[in-house]
């Protein structure tokens, strides 16, 4: 598409020969003799890419006309044009927000420079709008999915987690979503335009993540060059620890210190910076047990501990399933120029059946496959890998008994069904019987019943 140019100037033959030039160069051009008419042509849907325009006019100055164009579309560039004696003006062009200026007689090749420059500005200007739009979509919290009562907690701390800046510790199982929790967390706070820097502090030995953390301080005796670390980039933004619980002590120790005096040190500096910083940490383990084992310091673990997300695994979540697996076909659909598919039943069924060991992840990956691979616009359970396409033992099946196989016994069979109902009610509940007895509609006094007829051992939870 050829690039358009609204060029306004007086003098006639000028404006012919600029005209002219731009023709040459492949530019679509609309030339001007008043402002008043230049004014008929703007618009702020980006029909031009920028404008040329002489500084003196019978109707009005430079500066006014920048000003109205600006106020119609405020990033398209202007390039003024003025008189050799009139650099005062130009100078106070550019202050005012012009891009660029020319002296009259105008240098062809000058202008045409003056141009190319000002419409790859323009573009980038629009590309990092994008960019940054597509980030807060993404970590929209509506492009999280979940509508279990275990995912609204998530969406509660997270958007109190948002409002603040103490530390988040997030906890849960390979693929639950922690990266994509903190992210969300970091994009709807108010550092969401300063940087989100994640450290896998899994990856590396320890020497190499406290470089990585710290930074390296320039040294002249050795010749090592400076580096900067994970907490100066992150500098006003977010750091994501992810992994910390596979992070050694003494890393921890120096952790700790960052957190607590908001400084680091450079790995061979003995001069502190300070840091400003919001940490989120993310880990797969449970830290508490680390913390039985000596392998997580109590008094780092006590500084993360602040606000909590506790991711659940897929599987005490199914009914976000259908949403989740609804959400995945559409974007692998669209990100293929396909047209959107859909799962059978059945093959829905197996989805909510399934273990997900890999949780979302491995549920996301299984429809990208399934997009790619399947033929038809309806996904059978054959779109669908081996271990995922086989029932499971229906003991590993919490919520409905499967139908498949003859009764021999209906009321062992119904009582198995009952237990395990009321199991994963408590589960969803932490243990609390009342909260349980509200979820299933039925009274504290005859959950306590059932749960001794069905011989049901309590755990004991958080809130006991
Ligand atoms: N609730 C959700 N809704 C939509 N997408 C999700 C959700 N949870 C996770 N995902 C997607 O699943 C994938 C895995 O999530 P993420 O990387 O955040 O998990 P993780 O817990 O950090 O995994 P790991 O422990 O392996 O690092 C990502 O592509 C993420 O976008
Ligand atoms: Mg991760």
């Amino acid at each position: 598409m050829k690039e358009s140019i609204l060029v306004v100037d007086d003098d006639f033959s000028a404006l012919q020969m600029v005209e002219q030039f731009l023709k040459l160069k492949k530019y679509d051009t609309v030339s001007c003799l008043t402002f008043r008419d230049a004014k008929k042509e703007l618009a702020p849907d980006g029909r031009f890419s920028a404008v040329v325009l002489d500084y003196f006019m019978p109707d009005t100055t430079g500066l006014n006309m920048m000003r109205e164009i600006h106020l119609v579309d405020p990033e398209l560039p202007v390039i003024i044009l003025t008189g050799s004696r009139d650099i005062k003006i130009a100078v106070e062009s550019i202050k005012q927000g012009a891009f660029h200026y020319l002296v009259k007689p105008v240098d062809p090749d000058e202008l045409y420079h003056a141009l190319e420059n000002a419409i790859k500005t323009r573009k980038l200007i629009h590309e990092n709008r994008r960019l940054k739009s597509d980030l807060k979509t993404r970590y929209k919290f509506d492009s999280i999915i979940g509508g279990s009562g275990r995912m609204m907690d998530v969406f509660d701390v997270m958007s109190r987690a948002a409002r603040v800046r103490s530390t988040v510790l997030i906890m849960g199982e390979t693929g639950s979503g922690k990266e994509l929790i903190a992210r969300a967390i970091h994009y709807n706070s108010d550092r969401a335009g300063k940087p989100f820097i994640g450290v896998n502090c899994a990856a590396m030995p320890e020497t190499l993540l406290e470089a990585e953390l710290f930074g390296i301080e320039k040294s002249v005796a050795t010749g090592v060059s400076e580096r900067i670390g994970k907490f100066e980039a992150a500098n006003g933004g977010t750091l994501f620890l992810d992994e910390i619980g596979d992070m050694s002590l003494s890393t921890q120790t120096k952790v700790l210190r960052a957190i607590q005096e908001r400084e680091i040190d450079r790995v061979g500096s003995s001069h502190p910076r300070k840091v400003d910083i919001r940490i989120i940490a993310a880990t797969h383990k449970n830290l508490a047990k680390a913390m039985e084992a000596k392998e997580f310091r109590q008094d780092l673990f006590y500084r993360l501990n602040v606000i909590v997300v506790a991711l659940p695994p897929l599987r005490d979540r199914r009914e976000d399933i259908p949403a989740m697996v609804e959400h995945f076909l559409a974007r692998f659909c669209a990100e293929n120029n396909l047209p959107v598919k859909s799962v059978a039943p059945e093959t829905l069924t197996r989805l909510m059946e399934y273990d997900w060991p890999g949780n979302v992840r491995e549920l996301e990956n299984t429809i990208e496959r399934a997009v790619a691979l399947y033929d038809g616009a309806v996904i059978g359970v054959d779109g669908l890998p081996q271990n995922v396409r086989s029932r499971p033992a229906s003991a590993a099946v919490p919520s409905t008994p499967s139908l498949d196989e003859p009764v021999h016994d209906l009321d062992k069979a119904v009582e198995e069904f009952e237990r395990r109902i009321i199991l994963s009610a408590l589960e969803r509940a932490n243990w609390r019987q009342n909260r349980a007895a509200a979820e299933l509609g039925v009274t504290e006094r005859s959950m306590w019943y059932k749960i001794k007829k069905l011989r049901i051992e309590i755990k004991k939870g958080e809130g006991e």
